[in-house]
């Protein structure tokens, strides 16, 4: 059978750092409410030239580079993103020119803050489907232009950033000590929708519109949610928290990564958690968490990862691979 194995991986962030403190004479709040309900120091916000393409474009050069791969060895990118440049063309296809890309094919996926966990599963499945042996995983996003940066109860969470991944395929034996995603599971449910949301769009308002969201309703769901789909990815793969090496979750709130690590057994030390460097960072979080774990040589080959995300939708989903 085939496996996608991870290659390379790779990340960028926007210049500019903005302080909790930052906030301060902006809005009614205190660096001391955000660090303490969310585990939100800093997070990175893009200037006007640095784009969800630009900052795509750099998290794959870097995933190229470490994968010792140049754009002409790439069939597919699939970039997460609910900040396009554009409504349209695809950001993935504006990334794929700036890498000088005149072949294969890319595509965005919209999925919020889960987008990077189902864009690496649609990847496994081009790739196990053979119509792509190596591909981009890119999760890039520039929450900062969607913010209503007057309402404290949304904008102290969100930063801009990116991340990427290379996949490729390798041949397996499918067993549980080979390289490779191994096992994923997916959720979604529009029943959710008014929590959280962006008010406007092509179709209904002609415009961009600003996120909306019902923090306390969202926390309510998200452990609940979030496990659910761990354990049936545990299932699948017959494995237990205790076979996990490191626990990669999506970068929302601290209390949640907490709360979820707690509820499924996941020991403390095998948590990632970058919320406090990034905040919430949507499609990207996962893969940015991953790059810092995997640069400071925390994640190593042959170890056991699983990712999980949640978000806007709602959407949910995990994926359990061995690095
Ligand atoms: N500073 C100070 N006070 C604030 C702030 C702020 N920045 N924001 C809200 N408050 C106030 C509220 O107005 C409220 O005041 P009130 O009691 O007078 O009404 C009080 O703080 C408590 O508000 P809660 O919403 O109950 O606070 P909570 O402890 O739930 O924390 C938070 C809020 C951080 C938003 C939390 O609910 C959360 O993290 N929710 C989940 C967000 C999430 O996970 N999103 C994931 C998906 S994101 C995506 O898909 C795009």
């Amino acid at each position: 059978m085939i496996r996608s194995v991870v290659r390379g991986i790779g990340s960028a962030l926007p210049r500019r750092i903005m302080k909790n403190a930052e906030f301060e004479g902006m809005v009614d709040t205190s660096d001391e409410w955000i660090v303490q309900r969310t585990g939100i120091q800093q997070r990175h916000i893009a200037a006007d030239d640095e784009t969800t393409a630009s900052l795509g474009e750099s998290a794959a050069r870097a995933a190229l580079a470490s994968a010792g791969l140049t754009p002409d060895d790439i069939d597919l990118i699939v970039l997460a993103t609910s900040t396009p440049d554009n409504t349209f063309p695809a950001t993935a296809v504006n990334i794929q020119n700036r890498l000088g890309m005149q072949h294969g094919f890319a595509f965005d996926l919209q999925a919020v803050c889960s987008g990077f966990v189902y864009a690496v599963t649609t990847a496994d499945l081009y790739i196990k489907g053979g119509l792509a042996r190596r591909v981009l995983v890119i999760g890039s996003e520039t929450f900062s232009r969607i913010l209503d940066w007057s309402d404290r109860g949304t904008c102290v969470l969100f930063g801009d950033g990116a991340g990427a991944l290379v996949l490729e395929a390798e041949e397996s034996q499918g067993a549980l000590s080979d390289r490779g995603l191994i096992a994923a599971s997916l959720r979604s449910d529009g029943v959710h929708k008014e929590k959280l949301y962006v008010d406007g769009g092509p179709s209904t308002t002609g415009t961009v519109g600003h996120l909306r969201m019902e923090g306390r309703e969202v926390f309510k769901h998200a452990v609940g949610m979030i496990t659910d789909v761990i354990e049936e990815t545990f299932r699948q793969a017959g494995v237990t928290a205790d076979d996990i090496d490191w626990f990669v979750p999506h970068q929302a709130n601290k209390r949640i990564i907490d709360a979820s690590a707690k509820k499924l057994g996941i020991a403390e030390e095998k948590v990632v958690t970058t919320v406090q460097l990034h905040g919430n960072t949507s499609a990207a979080s996962v893969p940015l968490a991953l790059s810092v774990a995997a640069a400071d040589g925390r994640i190593k080959k042959g170890d056991l990862v699983l990712l999980e995300a949640m978000g806007g939708g709602f959407t949910w989903g995990a994926v359990l691979l061995r690095w």
